[in-house]
């Protein structure tokens, strides 16, 4: 959600070193598409195994978007999420004008639960709202049928 001025190599290298390490409550995960020698993006849970639900993140890179792998690479993690990890609700929080994120996860089940207004306070832009989004493991089931079968 927060968005950095400037990214390094090692900067970088440190990130995937940490995104790897499972030994606290968050989990990363690279998104491996067909066709690409790269992985194209990542989804997240942070905050496992606490009485909170976790909160899921994903990003997907600008070349593969669009072509439904957000879709699967969230419904893979939430499906972890619930059936691995035992988690009772997963959450989100995304920035109001995010509509693609919002359409991602609306199709897996989740409901829009509140707005945080004037949550997010970007540089140099005036403070955008936040909605917080979720689901519990039937609706997310029921949702994602067709891709789990
Ligand atoms: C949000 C994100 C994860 C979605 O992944 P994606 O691979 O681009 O999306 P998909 O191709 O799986 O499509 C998911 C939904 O968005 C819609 N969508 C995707 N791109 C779209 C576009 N350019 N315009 C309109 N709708 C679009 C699809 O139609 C689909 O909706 P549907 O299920 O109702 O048909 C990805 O765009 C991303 O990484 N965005 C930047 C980071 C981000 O916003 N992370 C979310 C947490 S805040």
């Amino acid at each position: 959600m927060e968005q950095r001025g400037s990214f390094s190599l090692e900067e970088a290298e440190g990130w995937a070193k940490r995104a790897m390490d499972d030994s606290g409550e968050d989990r990363k995960y690279a998104i491996v598409v067909e066709g690409y020698d790269e992985p194209v993006g990542f989804t997240a849970l942070y905050g496992l195994f606490r009485q909170t639900a976790p909160e899921l993140g994903a990003l997907i890179g600008d070349d593969v978007r669009g072509k439904g792998v957000g879709r699967r690479a969230e419904a893979l993690t939430i499906k972890k999420a619930f059936d691995e990890f035992g988690a009772h609700r997963v959450y989100g929080r995304i920035p109001a004008r995010n509509e693609i994120a919002k359409k991602t996860v609306a199709s897996q089940g989740w409901k829009h639960e509140g707005t945080m207004r004037a949550h997010l306070a970007r540089e140099g832009e005036p403070p955008d709202d936040c909605e917080v989004w979720g689901v519990l493991p039937d609706e997310f089931r029921a949702a994602t049928a067709d891709l789990f079968g």
